[in-house]
Formats: C-alpha cells, sequence, structure tokens
C-alpha cells in the first residue's frame, strides 16, 4: 500500500452520529493509560503491562501518528482506533496491507461505539487512499471482536496458531467510495 505517512494529517475531525474520532491530545492520556493497563482489554491481547511502566514511558501527550485515532464520547475518550501499515506478519498475504485495530475501555462496550467509529476510520481510509484492501487479525476466542470484525465487512483469509492461541485473519476488499467521504452517510455501508 502507499504509506500512510504519505497522506494529508491530522484529518479534520470526523463526526459520527455519537462519536467525535479525531487525533490524540494531552487531555486524553490518563483514559489511553487506563486503556493500556485494563486486564479486561488485554484478555485476549497477551495480557496488560504494568501502569507503572506505562505512566513512566508514555509522553505528556499519547503519540500522534498518522492512522491513530481517539474515539470520544460525550467529551471523554472511550478508546482508540489505528490503522497501520504491515511491515511484517506471520501470515504473508498481510505483508503491506493496512491492519486495523481498536481497544476500547470496557465501560464503553455493548453500545455499537466500536463499530460506529470503525467504520468511520474506515470511511477516512476509503477517501485518502482508495482501492487498498485492509487486513485484521484477532484471536478467534475473542468473540466481541470476531462479531465486529464480520459486522465490518471483513471476511475470512485464514487462520493460524501464534502466541498460544488461534488466531483469526480477516480482509476487507476495497470499497470505492462514491463521493463525499461524509462517515455518517457511509455508516450503513460498513454496519455501524
Ligand atoms: C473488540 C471490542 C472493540 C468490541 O467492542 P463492542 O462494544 O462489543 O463492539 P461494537 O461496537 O460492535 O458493539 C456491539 C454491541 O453493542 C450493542 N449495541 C447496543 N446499542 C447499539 C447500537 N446503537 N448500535 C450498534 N450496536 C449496539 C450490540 O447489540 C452489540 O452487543 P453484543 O455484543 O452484546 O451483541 C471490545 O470488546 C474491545 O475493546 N476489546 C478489547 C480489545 C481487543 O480485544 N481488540 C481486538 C484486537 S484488534
Amino acid at each position: 500500500m502507499t504509506d500512510l505517512g504519505t497522506v494529508a494529517w491530522p484529518p479534520a475531525s470526523i463526526r459520527t452520529g455519537r462519536l467525535v474520532v479525531r487525533e490524540p491530545e494531552a487531555r486524553d492520556r490518563a483514559a489511553v493509560v487506563e486503556l493500556f493497563a485494563s486486564p479486561e482489554v488485554h484478555t485476549y491481547l497477551g495480557g496488560p503491562r504494568g501502569r507503572d511502566d506505562i505512566e513512566r514511558e508514555m509522553p505528556a501527550a499519547p503519540e500522534r501518528r498518522p492512522g491513530r485515532f481517539v474515539v470520544e464520547r460525550d467529551g471523554a475518550m472511550i478508546g482508540q482506533v489505528t490503522l497501520t501499515e504491515n511491515t511484517r506478519h506471520r501470515c504473508p498475504v498481510a505483508v503491506g496491507k493496512a491492519d486495523l485495530g481498536y481497544l476500547f475501555l470496557p465501560r464503553a462496550w455493548g453500545f455499537g461505539y466500536a463499530a460506529e467509529a470503525c467504520a468511520a476510520v474506515l470511511g477516512w481510509f476509503d477517501g485518502v487512499l482508495p482501492d487498498e484492501p485492509v487486513v485484521l487479525a484477532t484471536q478467534t476466542a475473542n468473540l466481541r471482536s470476531m462479531r465486529l470484525a464480520a459486522k465490518l465487512g471483513f471476511g475470512e483469509l485464514e487462520r493460524f496458531h501464534a502466541w498460544d492461541a488461534e488466531q483469526w485473519l480477516g480482509l476487507r476488499s476495497p470499497v470505492t467510495p462514491a463521493g463525499s467521504g461524509d462517515v455518517e452517510g457511509d455508516r450503513g455501508r460498513h454496519g455501524g
């Protein structure tokens, strides 16, 4: 894929029906620490890191980079969605493709926020890099994540074993945007 670093960044904040999807800011720091330190969030991601280590290593403002979005609901950060180019991967087919990642605070699960935010990010991606496929990997045991992947239009490419668990690699075929890139109008297309 074309390097995400070549796209205009940051984009304007994306407003969906209930959320704002935007670049991280200093005011998000405490919520990002909570997200990274949460055992529940990391159940299928190899376990959490220690809060003290995270606090020590995280700069005053969470890292900003092309493809990293935080998700805000009623003025508070509730999660993050990332698109990262795979420079290496266990599955050769995933190398060079954009990889979708999502982490939400447990209190924000079960409301469709992750689906709404991911659909917005994928809509943005379709607008800036049309015709690019997106992959995502998740443990098959991570049922919430598996349901979300299906809702977003990802289909199974392959399963593989890594980190002592069965992993699922999904592919979302390229979607060429029809026009304005209006994310709210796009939500139905991605199932958000
Ligand atoms: C994976 C993860 C983002 C899924 O979050 P989620 O809230 O379950 O996902 P969605 O946004 O799709 O929400 C779906 C749920 O919202 C419910 N919902 C409630 N109101 C809704 C609405 N207005 N619109 C849509 N769904 C709604 C749905 O019924 C569904 O509930 P169910 O799971 O009980 O059936 C979350 O579990 C998480 O952050 N996990 C830890 C990180 C992780 O494992 N990431 C995967 C690695 S990439």
